[in-house]
């Protein structure tokens, strides 16, 4: 088409079949829908280190490649999730600098874009994704690339302060002025950017929002990223969930998050412990069902948040369990899409209590499977982005574990009448900006950028 192909690059990609999970399918369908490329990580660790391979080639081409042990470890483990991910989510006391991990940072990005270079061609657009890929285009435009290139990153943009201790700090404006659009999810991670530039780097405002610096015009704009509102619809209508030993009457309180620190997950346990503290003794019974598939538990901030985690579940069960009731079940495997889908619709209250997060698709997804006629009630943290714009929900500050306690016996008492205007409220968002809206305003937002040459 005369648009060009898109050219998508994130660190993930599915390696077979149809791609599930939010970001992932968004992707996937907006490569269906115009042909292109999908560059990724295959997730495969390899002796030596390779070139692109195809895994799949349909309407669209996905082309992936190995990382060495020793780029996993620096690139992923080391500089990625171990100083940009916590600096990001504000957290600069769980940082760990290393130079080796820096330096395989930077090299990954420099042998991606190689990768990635020989495979452009005039006229693409490139939409590079997440923490990953900072550099990316910086090293792009240096091996002459002058495509239109947007990166969207789906976590946080760290506090202007905290970013005193990134040790790319002199070179990050440059990083970002190398692509032409940069989206954020929320309105204040656009503020804490444009803080950032101002009073840290040399930028320039120029007309609508614009910025220029070393010698380049780029826009910071948010793009709040949506779900597929009807395919998840479906499959919650689809996915008939009982839990055999949870009878009907008894209220389920869900909780489903990849086991980070940045979740809140302790302070959850710990409101929901004050919030069987206070119970009437007549209350129908609450079990609250914790879903927190763990990843990168190679590093050591990883595995101690699991170990927690794992305590607190077990001292408030200690506390509260009866013979036939365990309060808190606590689940470390990760569920198909389909039996997530059921257990939200079953759900009387999900729990989506962030200290920091970049969107959170969990609670877009749990107000999509409702069931409109009796939907249960959201309660979310001040920090998820989607705090911006899902205010049907029941709002809370999660490091107030009373208030939160409080949050969880009002949202079990709640009126039919109020669970209906504030799932109708909601709903009516986030089928307004789903993910096929996110990903055409995103690109169409790239696409009308002024086109530069390269130096
Ligand atoms: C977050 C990040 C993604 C990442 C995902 C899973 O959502 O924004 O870029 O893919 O977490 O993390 P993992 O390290 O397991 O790929």
């Amino acid at each position: 088409t005369s648009e060009g192909r898109l050219v998508v690059v994130s660190n993930r990609i599915p390696t077979e079949g149809t791609p599930s999970g939010g970001l992932v399918v968004a992707l996937h369908e907006a490569l269906e829908h115009r042909g292109g490329v999908w560059i990724g990580s295959s997730g495969n660790q390899v002796e030596e280190s390779n070139g692109l391979h195809k895994i799949a080639e349909g309407k669209y081409l996905r082309l992936a490649y190995d990382l060495t042990k020793a780029e996993h470890e620096g690139f992923y483990l080391g500089h990625a999730n171990s100083v940009l991910w916590p600096l990001f989510h504000h957290r600069a006391d769980l940082i760990d600098v290393d130079q080796e991990a820096r330096r395989q940072y930077l090299a990954v990005n420099r042998r991606v874009a190689e990768m990635v270079a020989e495979v452009v061609e005039p006229g693409d657009i490139l939409w590079i994704h997440d923490y990953h890929f900072l550099p990316l285009a910086s090293e792009l435009r240096s091996l002459g690339i002058s495509n239109r290139i947007g990166f969207f990153l789906h976590i946080p943009f760290p506090n202007p302060s905290d970013i005193a201790a990134l040790p790319d700090r002199r070179q990050l404006g440059g990083w970002l002025s190398a692509y032409d659009l940069i989206g954020l999810q929320t309105q204040r991670d656009v503020s804490n950017c444009l803080e950032w530039l101002r009073a840290d780097t040399d930028a320039e405002f120029t007309l609508r929002g614009r910025m220029r610096l070393d010698s380049r015009s780029f826009e910071v704009r948010s793009f709040p990223i949506g779900i597929d509102v009807e395919g998840f619809q479906q499959a919650a209508e689809k996915a008939d969930i009982t839990i055999t030993d949870l009878p009907p009457q008894q209220k389920l309180v869900l909780g489903v998050d990849r086991l980070d620190y940045s979740k809140g997950l302790p302070n959850r346990l710990e409101a929901f412990g004050k919030y069987l503290s206070m119970r009437d003794e007549d209350a129908p019974r609450a079990t609250m069902l914790q879903v927190a598939p763990p990843s990168r538990e190679d590093v050591e901030a990883y595995r101690d948040i699991r170990q927690e985690l794992e305590s607190m579940a077990g001292s408030v069960n200690g506390e509260y369990a009866e013979i036939d009731w365990t309060p808190i079940r606590y689940l470390r495997r990760p569920l198909p899409r389909d039996t997530l889908a059921g257990l939200y619709r079953r759900a009387d209250v999900c729990l989506v209590t962030p200290l920091a997060d970049g969107m959170n698709l969990v609670a877009k997804e749990y107000v999509a499977a409702q069931d409109g006629t009796n939907p249960g009630v959201l309660i979310l943290s001040h920090f998820a982005g989607a705090a911006e714009q899902l205010d049907g929900a029941l709002m809370v500050n999660p490091y107030d574990t009373v208030s939160m306690a409080e949050a969880i016996k009002q949202a079990l008492d709640m009126s039919l009448h109020e669970r209906r205007a504030r799932w109708l409220s909601m709903m009516q968002v986030i089928r307004e900006t789903d993910i096929d809206w996110w990903t055409d305003n995103f690109l169409r937002a790239l696409q009308s950028q002024p086109q530069m040459k390269v130096a």
